[in-house]
């Protein structure tokens, strides 16, 4: 890989700052160089700093013109469910005349229907599905995701979806962060504590002696896996050396934020219905909380997490899509950063360091990605604005002009249309 300039951006926004997540007044400074530039050798940013510095330092670069347009680091999406077979649709109409998501599964559809599809697909035809996927993340800016299992339930099908992920990963640029949830909702054939002892005693070691996933999630909700049954799944996983997730209070207040900063986990995952004293405790724990508000959205629910309540305990907030069949079809981190400052009423450059270093940093890439700093990996977007606020102001859009990944290669670029 040789060398590449990026000049003349409106607003480089940078994200320098301290080599940890961002909390508090942290999380609003976005270091932003104005007319500013970066210089990438190998993949990597070498120099950042004024466009016509930078300029000067070019001689041998392939220059990117960036067209006073804004710049900044790839999204890091740090809560997908990417790996599924078909959609929810009948689901959607249903919600739309007036069924609740819960009446919904309890009726055959929801997390059990993309089970039964899941299950019925083949692991080519799963793969096949995923890139077509894959490309709309990128077409978003976001240049790495998390992506989980949960859509199989059987030894078998779970490791078929994490060795799709694993493809996933090796063959499109986008960058795949593997999380094992086996425990997403309770097969048909089987009681929770049967599931719980599958999960434990045959999916995790399996899992664990492939290396096919990072993290382990559990869905800790009423109807799904209670606290004991949560605990009991993590505690294995964290045995066998993976680190945790949780999706956390998202339907009930029903202790997944407590357990979350009880076993330490990394972070904590939707949070609707946390309150001041699961804040708390994830502020003892060091546990990262992730909000997915287009999730909060598509359902068509009004409870949004209590962001601001976070951001003011010291929490370092994460935003993300959620993207998954039955509650946030959506890929776009641009729609997110909307709903975050609609909805959870967080400043867009509060926003803009959720969805891109404090998300790196919950995937223990914080010194790899997600800020345009030296040594970084130069994985970056150019949106057709000037003012990085337009990002999270325009929705329903992604406004990208282009998308570099893979420390600066092109997979998205409008710069014919102009
Ligand atoms: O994060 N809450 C559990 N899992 C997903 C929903 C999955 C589905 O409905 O298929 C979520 O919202
Ligand atoms: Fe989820």
């Amino acid at each position: 890989m040789g060398t590449l300039a990026v000049l003349n951006a409106s607003q480089l926004v940078t994200l320098t700052g301290p080599r940890r997540p961002r909390i508090g007044a942290e999380i609003s400074q976005l270091a932003i160089i104005r007319d500013g530039g970066m210089l990438i050798r190998n993949g990597k940013i070498d120099i950042v700093g004024l466009s016509d510095e930078i300029e000067k330092k070019a001689d041998d670069a392939e220059i990117i013109d960036a067209g006073r347009r804004v710049v900044l680091p790839g999204f890091v999406d740090a809560h997908t469910h990417l790996v599924f077979a078909g959609n929810r649709l009948d689901d959607f109409e249903r919600r739309a005349l007036g069924e609740t998501y819960e009446q919904i599964a309890a009726a055959g559809g929801g997390i059990w229907s993309t089970v039964e599809k899941t299950r019925a697909a083949s692991d080519v035809d799963l793969l096949a599905q995923a890139k077509k996927r894959a490309q709309w993340f990128l077409r978003c800016g976001t240049t790495t995701v998390e992506a989980k299992s949960g859509y199989g339930l059987t030894v078998h099908d779970e490791l078929k979806i994490l060795r799709v992920i694993r493809r996933l990963n090796q063959e499109t640029p986008l960058e795949i962060v593997p999380t094992f949830l086996g425990a997403h909702a309770v097969p048909r054939e089987m009681s929770a504590d049967e599931h719980v002892n599958c999960v434990i005693q045959e999916m995790l070691p399996r899992v664990a002696s492939e290396k096919l996933a990072e993290f382990c999630d559990v869905f800790c909700e009423r109807g799904y896996f209670d606290v004991e049954q949560s605990r009991e799944i993590l505690t294995a996983a964290k045995k066998l050396g993976l680190k945790l997730r949780i999706h956390a209070d998202q339907l009930t207040n029903s202790g997944g934020a407590k357990l979350a900063a009880e076993l330490k986990a990394t972070t904590a995952d939707h949070l609707e219905k946390t309150d001041e004293r699961g804040i708390a405790a994830m502020k003892t724990s060091g546990v990262q909380p992730v909000l997915l508000p287009g999730s909060v959205y598509a359902l068509g629910w009004a409870d949004y997490p209590r962001a601001r309540e976070m951001i003011e305990a010291g929490l370092a907030v994460v935003i993300a899509t959620d993207f998954n069949p039955g509650s946030s079809p959506t890929p776009s981190m641009p729609m997110v950063l909307s709903l975050a400052c609609t909805q959870m009423k967080m400043s867009p450059a509060e926003a803009i360091t959720a969805a891109t270093i404090n998300a790196a940093y919950s995937l223990n890439l914080g010194d790899k990605i997600g800020s345009l700093e030296i040594g970084k990996l130069a994985n970056f977007s150019i949106f057709d604005c000037k003012d990085y606020r337009e990002i999270a102001y325009w929705f329903g859009f992604p406004p990208m002009h282009s998308v570099y990944v893979c420390g600066g290669r092109c997979v998205m670029s409008r710069a014919e249309e102009n």
